[in-house]
Order: C-alpha cells, then sequence, then structure tokens
C-alpha cells in the first residue's frame, strides 16, 4: 500500500503540461470519484492498526500536493491562453464610415430648397389605383402611358405609379388651397434596363393652388430652385410641350453647368439641358380634384432625381443608382 502511494507521488512528479483538458483528465484520474488517490482513502479500513497513523498522514501529504500542482499548473494555463489571444495593446479596428446613397443626398437639397419658400413634403402610395395615376389626372382612355408597355398593372384597375403626378391629386383631393407641396418618392415602368433607362427610378413631383396663380409665378419659382441647385449663374429657358393634366404645358431646360453653355457630350452641343416638365394645373383635373376652377389656378411640376443627380454628379450610367456597388457608393462618403 506504501508502494501505491510511492508510485502515484512518481506519477505526479513526472506530469506536467500547459493544455487545460490535459491538465483537468490527470486531476480526475488522481482525484476524481474513482481516482487513484480516492481509491486509496477507500483502502484505509484495511491498513493494519500500526500503520494507519503514517498511511493517513502520507496519503493527506499526497493528495495536498496533488492539489496543489494542479492548481498551479491551471493557473499557468489561463496566463498563456490570455497572453497569445488577448494583447490588450493592439490598436482597435477602425470602423468603415457609412455614406448617403447620392440619389438620398439629391432629393433631401432639393427637398430643402423648397422647404425654404414654404413648400411641404407630401407622400403617397407606389402601388396605384387607376383615377389618381390616369384619370383624373386627364389621360384619355386610349393614352399610350396606359399601355401594358409602359406600366407596370397589378390588376384591372391598380398599377404600379408611372409617376409621382398621382400624389398631387391626392392631396388636392383632401387639402383645401393655398397649397405648395412636393412630393418625392420612387416611381415604375415597364422599361428594359439600360444605361440610359430604368424599371424603377425617383421623381419628385410640385404643386401650388392658390387664387391668382400665374405662369409668371411658376418660372420665378423655377428660376430660384434651378439657381439654387446648379449655381447662381444658371439661365433657364421653357419650351412649349404637351401633358394631359396641364395647359400650357412646358420642358424646363437649364443652361449646361458642365460645359457652361459652350456645347459638350452631355448637352449634345446645344448648351441646353432637360430637367422637368411642368404648367399650369389643366382646369378639368382642379375640377375631378374637388376644387373650383373659377377660383382657383395653379402650377405642377415634375422631375427625375436620377436626371438631377446626373447632372450633378456627372455619373452617365443610371444603372449605377441601384446596384449598390460599394465601390460606387462610397465616393459620396463626404457628402451631406
Ligand atoms: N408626370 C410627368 C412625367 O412623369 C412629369 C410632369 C410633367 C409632372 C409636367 C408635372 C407636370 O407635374 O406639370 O413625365
Amino acid at each position: 500500500m506504501f508502494d501505491q502511494i510511492e508510485n502515484i507521488k512518481k506519477e505526479l512528479d513526472a506530469f506536467t503540461s500547459d493544455v487545460n483538458d490535459e491538465i483537468e483528465r490527470f486531476r480526475i484520474n488522481l482525484l476524481g470519484k474513482k481516482g487513484k488517490i480516492t481509491n486509496l482513502f477507500l483502502l484505509f479500513r484495511d491498513v493494519h492498526p500500526s500503520d494507519k497513523k503514517e498511511f493517513g498522514k502520507q496519503l493527506n501529504n499526497l493528495k495536498a500536493s496533488a492539489q496543489e500542482k494542479i492548481t498551479t499548473l491551471k493557473s499557468q494555463c489561463i496566463k498563456s491562453t490570455t497572453k497569445t489571444t488577448q494583447d490588450l495593446t493592439i490598436p482597435g479596428q477602425p470602423l468603415n464610415i457609412g455614406s448617403r446613397h447620392p440619389i438620398t443626398i439629391i432629393r433631401d437639397r432639393i427637398i430643402n430648397i423648397f422647404s425654404q419658400i414654404g413648400f411641404s413634403v407630401s407622400k403617397g402610395p407606389e402601388i396605384e389605383d387607376d383615377w389618381h395615376n390616369f384619370s383624373a389626372l386627364n389621360f384619355p382612355k386610349e393614352h399610350p402611358a396606359r399601355d401594358m408597355q409602359d406600366t407596370f398593372f397589378i390588376n384591372k384597375n391598380m398599377s404600379l405609379r408611372t409617376h409621382t403626378s398621382s400624389v398631387q391629386v391626392r392631396v388636392m383631393e383632401k387639402t383645401k388651397p393655398p397649397i405648395r407641396t412636393i412630393s418625392p418618392g420612387r416611381v415604375y415602368r415597364n422599361e428594359a434596363i439600360s444605361s440610359r433607362a430604368h424599371c424603377f427610378f425617383h421623381q419628385v413631383e410640385g404643386l401650388y393652388i392658390d387664387e391668382n396663380v400665374s405662369f409668371a409665378d411658376m418660372k420665378q419659382t423655377l428660376l430660384y430652385f434651378t439657381r439654387a441647385m446648379f449655381g447662381e449663374n444658371t439661365e433657364i429657358r421653357l419650351r412649349p410641350s404637351y401633358f394631359p393634366f396641364t395647359e400650357p404645358s412646358a420642358e424646363l431646360d437649364v443652361s449646361c453647368s458642365i460645359c457652361k453653355s459652350k456645347g459638350c457630350s452631355v448637352c449634345k452641343y446645344s448648351g441646353w439641358l432637360e430637367i422637368m416638365g411642368c404648367g399650369m394645373v389643366d382646369p378639368k383635373v382642379l375640377d375631378n380634384c374637388g376644387l373650383d376652377p373659377k377660383r382657383f389656378s395653379g402650377y405642377a411640376f415634375g422631375m427625375g432625381i436620377e436626371r438631377i443627380a446626373q447632372l450633378i454628379y456627372e455619373v452617365n450610367d443610371l444603372r449605377l443608382y441601384s446596384e449598390n456597388d460599394f465601390r460606387f457608393l462610397k465616393q459620396f462618403t463626404s457628402e451631406r
């Protein structure tokens, strides 16, 4: 029996490890429920009475030194793993700076410019009924814009809105003039995707309704907007055009800010860039929306946000705005 104590002692002296699992296995082997040292304690009652005192002493010593050695080995083990995995002096990982999307930046600039002259922001649904997207806006039944080719229909009456002009109908239906509002939002058209066209893009609609609103009021407001957007020296021109919901209708061109009107490939050597449609709200539209056309008049305008962004950032491929290519997006980190 004394031999057994001697053997375990040798085993204890010889053992070393810096691996936690190994040390734990060693502990169980000696001090666990069925461990070698634990077993010797069970044999104690079979020891000859004259040897009991000495045996007990040696066994207790053995247990104490085993416990001490195991605790020491384990604590060294904690120290060494702490050392290799956690160096508290290593500098932290820098966080990537996020950026806002160029369409968001331009949209917010447009909102900001118009809010300074009293325009509010209004919103409408992207899934729209025929009345708000077409009929109330005076689109004849056979108008090509109602064609399956241009419009994503959901059923006979519902489609994805093809323009934000639908929001002007909703605003006029539920607001009493004076109305001054802009409606930014996403619109959808059934177009093949290319660098120049997309099946969804963004517009800002504008609407001003009151008594005695004139075409001159519209022109002055849009001149203020274009100068705030493209610079103080920007000139505008209005070309006669046609929209079912405005009469008269016009298209607004700004002097080319890229070549300073000298002529470049972006303005196709004309010195002018078309940026929006506009006009006086057709009396029939006012009537459709429950406003008295004899008392009220007003103007409306609509522009594409991608178009403005293309001119400000000189990005020619429309697809870049919706592909979420990080290399493209991160160029706008410094923009607010
Ligand atoms: N809704 C037209 C479009 O999508 C843009 C537009 C033109 C809006 C003239 C207007 C407007 O309010 O008066 O092409």
